[in-house]
Parts: C-alpha cells; sequence; structure tokens
C-alpha cells in the first residue's frame, strides 16, 4: 500500500454561522470541527498532514497546531473552488508521493472505517475514489453520474440538468487517489461553469478522459453532515452526544436519563459508573469505575476515582483530583487541587489550590482563600484533620495532620499538627439583655402605632 497524505480543507469563510470565529473552529462536543475532521484522517495514519487555511487563517493555524505539532500549512488567499484549495497543498506535499484524502474541515463525522474502505477500493485499482451518500433529500449536494459501480462525473446542482438533478446518489466531498495524478488533473481543471469556481469535483471526469477509473464508496448520510449554520452545528452536536450516550451505556456506564447528559469529546468514564440527570461535562475528565456523579454536577479537566461520590450540584474544574472513595457534595467546587483517599468536602465549599489529606473533613463553608488579587497560594491540608465549619484558610497556610480547626476560624497561620486552633472573637454571653433588648424595641413600636 502506498502511504498516504491528508489534505484538510478550511478556507472557506462559514458566512452562515453569523460568526466572527472561522467556522471550522466552531465546537461540537468541546472540540473544533477542523478537529474532528483531524482526528478521522489521523486514524490512516497519514505521512502528511495539510491543513489549507485562508478566512481567519491565523486563527485556524493555532487551532490545527495545538492539535498537532507537524501538521502542515498552506495558505489560500482567495477561495477560488475546492480544486484550487487543494492546489495550496501541492508545496506543503512535495516527495512524499503516495496518495492523498482530501477530507473538509467543516464536516466532523466521518468515520476511520469509512477512510479505510476507501482505502481498500484503491488497492483494488480504483483510480479516484470518492465517498458518496444516498441523500435524502439531495438538496444542492454535487451529484454523482455512475455507470455500474465506475464513477463518470460528479455534476454540481448549480451545473445540473434536470435530469441529473433527480439523481440521490450525492458527494460528500471527499476524495483520495494518487498525489501525482491528483495534481496533474487539478492542473486541468477549469473555472468555466455556474459557479466560476475550481471544481475539484471535475477531477473523475478529467481522469476517465485519461482512461482512469474512478469509483464510488458509499457510506451513511450521517457521516457525510456538513456544518454551515448554528442551527446544524447543534444538530452535529445533538447527534454526536446521542452516538457517545449511546457508547457509554454499551461501554457500561448507568445513566438515568442518559438525554440530560452532556458528554465531551475525551471523556473517559468506566464501567459501572453513575451518571444522574443532567450532569455536564467539559474537556479532560475521567471518571474511574464504580464512582457516582450526582445531578446537576458541572466536570471539566478533572479526575475522578473508583468509589467517589460527586455532587448533587458540584463543580470539579481544571486540576481537581480525587482519589479513592472521596466524596464532595452540594454546592461544592474544587479546582487544582488534590483530594486524597477517603477524604469528604460535603457542602457549600471552594477548594482551590490545594492539597487535601487522606481522611480528612472539611465542614460546611469551608474556604480556601487563594487568591489575593494578584497571586494564588496554596493551602495544604494534612491527613485525618478536621476542618471546622465556615472556616477561611488564607493560604498560603498549612494544617498539619489530625489538626482542627474550630467553626468560624479565619486561619491565617499553619496549624502543627495535631493543635486545634481557634480563630474567632470569643463568645460573650450578657445575662438577661435578650430579652430586655426586646422588650424596649416592643414597647417603641407601641408607643408608635397608638
Ligand atoms: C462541495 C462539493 C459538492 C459536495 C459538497 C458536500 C465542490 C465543487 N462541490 O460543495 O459536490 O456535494 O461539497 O458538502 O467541491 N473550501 C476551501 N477553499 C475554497 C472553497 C472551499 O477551503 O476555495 C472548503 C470550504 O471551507 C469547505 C469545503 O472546502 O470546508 C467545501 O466547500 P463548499 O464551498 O462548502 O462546497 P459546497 O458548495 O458545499
Ligand atoms: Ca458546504
Amino acid at each position: 500500500m502506498p502511504t498516504v497524505s491528508l489534505v484538510v480543507l478550511a478556507a472557506g469563510q462559514g458566512s452562515r454561522m453569523q460568526s466572527d470565529r472561522p467556522k471550522v473552529l466552531h465546537e461540537v462536543a468541546h472540540a473544533p470541527l477542523l478537529h474532528h475532521a483531524l482526528n478521522a484522517g489521523a486514524t490512516l495514519e497519514p505521512a502528511r498532514i495539510v491543513v489549507v487555511v485562508g478566512h481567519g487563517g491565523d486563527r485556524v493555524e493555532r487551532s490545527a497546531r495545538l492539535w498537532g505539532e507537524d501538521v502542515r500549512i498552506a495558505r489560500q488567499a482567495e477561495q477560488k473552488g475546492t480544486a484550487h484549495a487543494v492546489a495550496q497543498a501541492r508545496d506543503a506535499l512535495e516527495g512524499a508521493g503516495g496518495d492523498v484524502v482530501v477530507l473538509y474541515g467543516d464536516t466532523p463525522f466521518i468515520t476511520p472505517a469509512t477512510l479505510a474502505r476507501m482505502r481498500e477500493a484503491r488497492e483494488t485499482g480504483a483510480g479516484i475514489v470518492v465517498l458518496g451518500f444516498e441523500a435524502a433529500d439531495p438538496g444542492r449536494y454535487g451529484r454523482l453520474v455512475v455507470d455500474g459501480d465506475r464513477l463518470e462525473r460528479i455534476v454540481e446542482f448549480k451545473d445540473a440538468t434536470e435530469a441529473e438533478r433527480a439523481i440521490t446518489l450525492c458527494n460528500s466531498g471527499v476524495m483520495m487517489g494518487d498525489a501525482a495524478t491528483l495534481f496533474r488533473l487539478i492542473g486541468k481543471v477549469s473555472d468555466d461553469n455556474a459557479g466560476g469556481e475550481f471544481y475539484l469535483t471535475d477531477v473523475p471526469a478529467l481522469a476517465a478522459a485519461e482512461g482512469l477509473s474512478s469509483h464510488v464508496v458509499t457510506c451513511d448520510e450521517a457521516e457525510t453532515l456538513g456544518i454551515n449554520t448554528r442551527a446544524e452545528l447543534a444538530g452535529a452536536e445533538a447527534a454526536w452526544q446521542g452516538r457517545a450516550r449511546a457508547q457509554a451505556l454499551a461501554d457500561g456506564v448507568t445513566m438515568h436519563d442518559p438525554s440530560t447528559v452532556h458528554l465531551a469529546h475525551d471523556t473517559v468514564l468506566g464501567r459501572d459508573v453513575t451518571l444522574e440527570p443532567n450532569v455536564v461535562f467539559g474537556p479532560g475528565v475521567t471518571v474511574e469505575s464504580g464512582a457516582v456523579i450526582r445531578a446537576f454536577s458541572h466536570l471539566e479537566g478533572c479526575h475522578v476515582s473508583d468509589g467517589c461520590v460527586v455532587g448533587p450540584y458540584a463543580r470539579l474544574r481544571p486540576g481537581a483530583e480525587l482519589d479513592r472513595a472521596v466524596k464532595v457534595g452540594n454546592f461544592v467546587e474544587i479546582k487544582n487541587a488534590q483530594v486524597h483517599e477517603g477524604a469528604k468536602v460535603n457542602h457549600l465549599s471552594y477548594v482551590g489550590d490545594a492539597e487535601v489529606g487522606a481522611r480528612a473533613n472539611l465542614g460546611a463553608g469551608t474556604i480556601t482563600c487563594n487568591y489575593d488579587g494578584v497571586f494564588k497560594h496554596r493551602t495544604t491540608i494534612g491527613a485525618d484533620a478536621f476542618v471546622g465549619s465556615n472556616t477561611m484558610l488564607v493560604a498560603p497556610v498549612r494544617v498539619g495532620a489530625e489538626a482542627l480547626t474550630a467553626s468560624g476560624s479565619v486561619v491565617t497561620e499553619d496549624v502543627p499538627d495535631g493543635a486545634l486552633a481557634v480563630a474567632r472573637a470569643k463568645q460573650q454571653n450578657k445575662d438577661g439583655l435578650a430579652r430586655r433588648l426586646m422588650a424596649k424595641l416592643r414597647a417603641a413600636k407601641a408607643r408608635r402605632t397608638n
């Protein structure tokens, strides 16, 4: 098998998105559309990867490099059509040889299995392989004109006759072929058509004229979904979530109401994880086997170990690391903090830039005051410590192992191991004063209403 290189077209403006953001940087499941396309293409283990950028080129380039350092960038200054776009990748592919596969940056759901089938078609002798699909509503898609299993040509909607418009087998835009052949044929493409553009879709007819055969590999229409509008983006998100939830259920995750759970592209859920309704995952979350995420919790960039119970109404932010059997309860926010085995933060707390020792218990309303307005500071809480309710831990500060803080304390100094810290005003009781005060006030009110 020849090597294959990947060309992802991402120069278009996407004006129908009504957005300042380049279309391919809009996200599905917290990953840019562009990354979805790159992930699919990467499964072919491409020798080179080229992203063709144009509109918002610098931003698209940055995002592409974030995905992979060795991605090459080709610039298409003016969007003169899909063939013109692919032609811009020529220099970046110099000397790579082998095959080229063209994907669109706004088409996130092409599956690895489909790309593998296109590779097989190449192996069995097809000169050019085009990915087609039976469209429920063919609309403005390019139509595939076939003769048996041969693809004669692709006709764009704008240029199609009534009879051609009646064809339901449509062009997805994905094309594969030998690099040298493809670039030679692209060199022959003209812009003499209704759109005044250089169509990549002219390639199969040009191939046929040279006696080269083109073939169609088909896939489910859902795979070829391209995003042009916010409504389509929302539809793509829903479709992605539906598949991801089904996969999670198949993998042994319990969900009480799957349709209310939102996953991210990289969410990792172990077997026997339970997700209650309305749990939302941002990127970068791993939840290990047996953990329970209770209703209305929001997790991103965190790790939850087995035996943990999180929520309801908990928020785990980036860098939250929960060891085994940790409990995080309602209205608790944890950020950039390691919480060791068996520790409990059950009610109304903020724990940020901190380390919480094993079996420590943080009472209701415990807050790590980690930010002085300029710098962030760390709080360390030892194993088996007991932090009283409404304790303010003014970082940098350390509460020792087996130490105790009195409720309502504002702790600004380290507490030694095993010590009790009391950092609040001392209580005074004035005998009978409450009754006397109230009697005075009631008397004043009675005078006023008379
Ligand atoms: C294209 C196909 C059509 C197919 C449809 C599937 C052509 C001529 N037509 O039409 O047969 O059914 O996709 O969705 O190929 N792009 C560039 N530079 C350009 C032009 C486009 O990078 O100069 C990129 C766009 O950003 C987009 C992709 O190529 O990601 C497709 O371009 P678009 O203009 O949307 O093509 P369609 O008209 O949808
Ligand atoms: Ca399109």
